[in-house]
């Protein structure tokens, strides 16, 4: 089974729970997003390869660490992902991204593919895909499933809030997949919103409440 990590971290819990606050407007629901994406990809990081390196410093020759040659991918699920890459590629520049479009069918729930575009050699990267919410784990599950279709071995998938039925939903389709999330919340609601969540993340992003 691929890791479940919450993260702990105090900064990214305390910029979780400002913009869950309602009353948080779009100017700063963004930047927060911003913030905490750049956070989370801090600890998300954490098991990137590093490689020898030797380095003229003004005053010795050492042999110190750098990152390995391993490339890096980016694909936030759109709409609600985007919001999350600028804070990420803030961290790692020479990102490529990709872009998964997905809507969920409001009556049925289900996921619908619409736009893929990824980087050529996406079989030769590690795949952060982001998207805020893990609600249904519908989104992220056929994300996955199109990644794999074509060739990404290494994925990770990075979730401001999940619902435990997205968790679980996520493992039994592909156990192979990390998850690193902000919050593990309580529940999902009739309408499929996470419980207590933050609402609607494209909304609240985009300024479209
Ligand atoms: N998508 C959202 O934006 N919010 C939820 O609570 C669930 C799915």
């Amino acid at each position: 089974m691929g890791k479940f990590v919450e993260m702990d971290h105090p900064l990214i819990q305390h910029k979780l729970t400002m913009i869950r606050n309602k009353n948080v407007g779009t100017k700063d629901f963004r930047a927060l997003v911003d913030e905490i994406a750049m956070l989370m990809t801090y600890e998300a990081s954490r098991d990137l390869q590093l490689e020898d390196v030797v380095v003229e410093t003004p005053v010795a020759t050492t042999t110190k660490k750098q990152l390995a040659g391993k490339k890096l991918a980016v694909v936030p699920i759109l709409r609600a992902g985007l919001g999350m890459v600028d804070g990420i590629v803030q961290l790692i520049p020479a990102a490529k991204i990709g872009h998964i479009g997905m809507y969920r069918d409001e009556q049925t729930l289900e996921p619908v593919e619409y736009f893929i575009k990824l980087p050529e050699d996406i079989d030769q990267r590690d795949v952060l895909l982001v998207d805020p919410m893990l609600a249904t784990g519908g989104s992220a599950k056929d994300a996955i499933l199109a990644l794999k279709k074509r060739g990404a071995k290494h994925i990770k998938l990075i979730t401001l809030v999940s619902a435990p039925e997205g968790v679980e939903a996520v493992q039994q389709a592909h156990p192979d997949v990390d998850i690193y999330t902000g919050s593990l919340d309580e529940k999902l609601n009739e309408h499929g919103y996470i419980v207590p969540g933050l609402g609607d993340a494209g909304d609240r992003l985009f300024g479209t409440m």
